[in-house]
């Protein structure tokens, strides 16, 4: 039986139906998935019990998996885990224990692993626990705003280049917050601040929290141009929000999509999350390396 497709936002995004992925899939079932990622951008699953294995399973249908660095209390496994409960214990971290300050630069629009030499392909998260308010994660297309860019901004950006820095999305929300040795494991790389999709040829914005710079530009003036693109990208036109219920798996095209957590009572609420991320091609931005 065909999978359904049923468009979400204004642009971009769309509901899945008529598939388990908790089960393992037909070879056309998974391709009209894959064909839907490439469209659509956002993909949204409801119903699914995935636990990890099944969750990694599935992921992998999209390729191979990053392996979590950072102080995400998941490192070393291929989760980022995106919760206020300690793994150990299972209770509720403190809002200022430094797990949960380092959540924190979450609500700043990003694309997950762009910090990266390789950014990745695509995130999928699941929703395992989920807060009674609060919680939802947002979505801008860089696709969906790229064509609206007035022209002159389209020369300037053709083949601008970013200079991404995890440290920079966390000096953010806190300066200083990375360690020397965290800093020093994370170096600055540069990707394109235009990257087109390989299978459709669409063009997108690539920017986000992690993006700190542009390579021959002031600080000040790369700071700008990206803060002016980013506006552009987060109009309400180019947005999506999800509100999560238990058993969510919400895909998304991290070459396109940037995305921020919202706020939830840490405190009172539980929140599980588990994210995988799938590696990009290390081919598809070489050239600027
Ligand atoms: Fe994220």
């Amino acid at each position: 039986m065909a999978i359904t497709v049923t468009r979400l936002g204004p642009s971009f995004a769309a509901r899945i139906g008529g598939v388990d992925i908790t089960r393992p899939l037909f070879d056309a079932t998974w391709a009209e998935i894959r064909a839907a990622f490439e469209a659509h951008s956002v993909l949204v699953f409801h119903g699914q019990s995935l636990d990890d294995d099944a969750q990694i399973a599935f992921s992998r249908r999209f390729g191979a998996l990053e392996v979590t660095r950072s102080i995400n209390p998941a490192a070393g496994t291929p989760f980022a885990r995106q919760s206020n409960l300690d793994m150990k214990t299972g209770e509720v971290i403190p809002s200022d224990d430094r797990r949960m300050i380092y959540q924190l630069a979450n609500m700043l629009w990003h694309s997950d692993s762009s910090f990266k030499a390789v950014p990745s392909l695509c995130s999928l998260l699941s929703a395992r626990i989920v807060p009674p308010e609060g919680g939802a994660t947002e979505f801008a297309s860089g696709r969906a705003a790229y064509p609206s860019l007035p022209e002159d901004v389209k020369r300037r950006v053709e083949t601008a280049v970013a200079v991404h820095d995890f440290s920079w999305s966390r000096d953010q929300i806190r300066p200083g917050f990375f360690t020397e040795k965290e800093r020093a494991e994370f170096p600055p790389v540069r990707h394109p601040v235009v990257r087109t999709n390989p299978v459709n040829g669409k063009k997108a914005l690539f920017l986000g929290a992690h993006a700190s710079h542009v390579v021959g530009m002031s600080m000040e003036e790369g700071r700008a141009l990206l803060r002016q693109l980013l506006d552009h990208v987060t109009r309400p036109q180019f947005c999506h929000r999800h509100e999560w219920t238990e058993g969510d798996l919400v895909i998304w095209d991290n070459r396109c999509i940037l995305h921020r957590a919202t706020p939830y009572d840490t405190t009172r609420y539980k929140r599980l999350m588990q994210r995988t991320t799938v590696s990009g091609d290390p081919a598809e931005l070489a050239h600027v390396r």
